[in-house]
């Protein structure tokens, strides 16, 4: 979810509605705001997107102040009913929520038996409390917000409105983000400062466990025990234009796109003196290590697969790969002197964030490899390496998995040079080929456009097979095509089909496969023959030098290490194509949200 705020002299609507337009990302299954003006707080809430949203706002409820919410359901299911702000019973407290309660259960039976509550969310019982303790124990409405996020378990970005204090916004953070932005005459509230980029570039850092009182003129930080605390602004290095669309019909279009751009500026970030290179401690951190746990979700956790073997080749250190909201709760035995690396486009998933929060517990050392610097899981850390991909807004990630893999890459080489490893190519140049190889399938979309048409235009589902690396990018290219088309697709190592899964296969089942790895290019196309027998349709994919009479599509040559970021590419966008035929909303697929910031 993700929530804004505006405390001013215009009008708050525009404000907040186009906030929450930048934050659609975050979740888009319905959207609320409130604003306050002399006659009191008016709710606008919608099941949908903030496009039903702003239909359903009455444009001559003026006011200066208010505050928004965009959902990912959690708590109740995505309708009207359930959706933010959500308000007290006798209507004086008004609040939007990003995050979790874990003991809304309890706090409600402890407090608020007599209570009818209009929702099923954990949300609203956060807002009758603050309303019950203001009522029966007279507190003002901050001891009460006090008092309330004092009980509580779990993650929360809040803003609350006060029906009689209609000058102030009050403001909560435990885990999930949250900023304040700062203006001249007015002050603004956003889960991402891109929300609130069209009118501040100054924003001030929210820690957890902190309640902020935002007037117009004033932002005052205290932390839950009431002491007082100065932070001052910063300036927020985004440009409006990297997070519009310009003249792409998608974002994940327009993504696909500057992959080569974000590759060539990788090399750039990390080159020093003419060699790659990273920041020194990190560098002692990872060669100090005895093993690398890479820590991810979604597509990050597929790059991280990608991720083991570079640092496996070049580095020759040991890495497991696990997904993060699986390994927090059931550990596998840790090696001696561990190193935790949390690779994560958005630096704010929560089921990252909590392993993260356990081994810093134990006192391991963790490095963060994430495209949004100032993020959740960069702050936490120890060490950060950024993607610098730029703004990832299609909820499909695509640049940022190119990105990952690439800044893999040069930790791992450059790891394993400072070891001495025997290391036989120069990585800067060999990115540097990808990038252009990458170009060149993009150059050639409408061959992707015609094999996405050719397999997969009346298909239920789909297989992505492949050995080695290429077994990595086809979980990868079965999550694209499953997110933005909804046709059911699955990876598999091309070895393995035959021990059950082939059993799915039948007259036409489309099968991509990938043929980037030397030493196993014979034993995929033995694969690939097993199912074309069993009347699969089936699509082959091969590295120039590899190629066979009868394969569909022909990658540019680039070093065996770095195919997985040519390979990825035709996957992406026969995934874009396959979703535009069935009239998919690219960007924003059916229940999912780009970033989840609840467990
Ligand atoms: C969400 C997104 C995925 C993403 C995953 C991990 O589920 O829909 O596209 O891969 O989160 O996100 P992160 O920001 O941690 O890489």
């Amino acid at each position: 979810c993700g929530i804004v705020g505006y405390n001013g002299f215009v009008d708050a609507k525009e404000i907040l509605l186009k906030g929450l337009e930048k934050l659609e990302y975050r979740g888009y299954d319905s959207a609320g705001i409130a604003v306050h003006n002399e006659e009191g707080i008016t709710v606008f809430k919608e099941k949908g997107r903030i496009a039903d949203l702003r239909k359903a706002v009455d444009e001559d409820v003026v006011s200066t102040v208010g505050i928004g919410h965009t959902r990912w359901a959690t708590h109740g299911v995505p309708n009207r009913r359930n959706a933010h702000p959500h308000q007290s019973a006798n209507g004086r407290f008004t609040l939007v929520h990003n995050g979790v309660i874990e003991n809304y259960h309890l706090l409600q039976k402890a407090y608020l038996k007599g209570i009818q509550m209009q929702s099923d969310t954990d949300t609203e019982v956060l807002v009758q409390l603050i309303e019950l303790f203001v009522k029966e124990e007279g507190l003002s409405t901050v001891e009460a917000f006090r008092k309330t996020l004092s009980l509580v378990h779990g993650s929360y970005a809040l803003a609350l409105l006060d029906n009689e204090d209609a000058g102030t916004i009050y403001v909560a953070k435990n885990k999930s983000p949250l900023l304040v932005g700062v203006g001249e005459d007015f002050n603004v509230v956003a889960s991402d400062a891109m929300a609130m980029l069209q009118v501040t570039d100054q924003f001030i850092e929210l820690h957890d466990k902190e309640i902020v009182v935002v007037r117009r003129d004033s932002v005052e930080i205290s932390k839950l025990d009431g002491r007082i605390v100065e932070r001052a602004p910063y300036k927020a290095e985004l440009d409006m234009s990297d997070i519009e669309k310009g003249t792409y019909a998608h974002y994940m279009l327009k993504e696909m796109d500057e992959q080569p751009s974000v590759v060539r500026k990788i090399i750039q970030a990390y080159e020093l003196d003419g060699e790659l290179a990273i920041d020194e401690e990190i560098l002692t951190a990872i060669n100090a290590a005895d093993r690398l746990y890479i820590i991810a979700a979604g597509t990050s956790y597929h790059s991280g697969l990608v991720g083991k073997a570079y640092f496996e080749k070049m580095a020759q250190i040991p890495v497991e790969v696990h997904i993060s909201s699986e390994f927090g709760y059931n550990m596998p035995l840790l090696s001696e002197k561990p190193l935790f690396i949390f690779l994560s486009q958005s630096g704010e998933t929560a089921d990252s964030r909590q392993v993260l929060v356990k081994v810093k517990e134990m006192g391991y050392p963790a490095l963060t490899i994430t495209n949004v610097q100032g993020s959740t899981l960069s702050r936490e850390a120890d060490y950060t390496l950024l993607l610098h991909a730029g703004p990832e807004i299609a909820v499909a990630s695509t640049k940022a998995y190119v990105a990952q893999l690439a800044v893999l890459a040069v930790a791992a080489y450059v790891a394993g040079k400072a070891r001495g490893n025997a290391i036989d190519f120069d990585l800067k140049q060999e990115l540097a080929i990808a990038a252009t190889a990458i170009s060149a399938i993009i150059d050639s979309k409408e061959e992707m456009e015609q094999i996405a048409e050719d397999y997969l235009k009346i298909a239920r589902n789909a297989f992505f097979i492949g050995r080695n690396l290429d077994f990595c990018v086809s979980l990868e290219g079965a999550l694209k095509l499953k997110e933005i088309s909804y046709i059911q697709a699955e990876g598999f190592a091309g070895g393995e089909l035959k021990h059950g899964t082939i059993a799915l296969i039948e007259e036409g089942t489309p099968v991509f496969a990938l043929v980037t790895q030397e030493q196993v290019a014979l034993n995929i196309r033995g694969n690939v023959k097993e199912v074309v027998a069993r009347g699969a349709n089936a699509c082959i994919i091969a590295s120039e030098g590899l190629e066979e009479e009868g394969d569909r599509l022909v990658l540019p040559h680039v070093h065996p290490l770095l195919t997985p970021l040519v390979s990825v590419v035709p996957l992406q966008l026969i995934s874009y194509y396959a979703a535009l035929h069935r009239r998919c909303d690219v960007d924003k697929p059916r229940n999912l949200a780009k970033s989840v910031t609840v467990e």
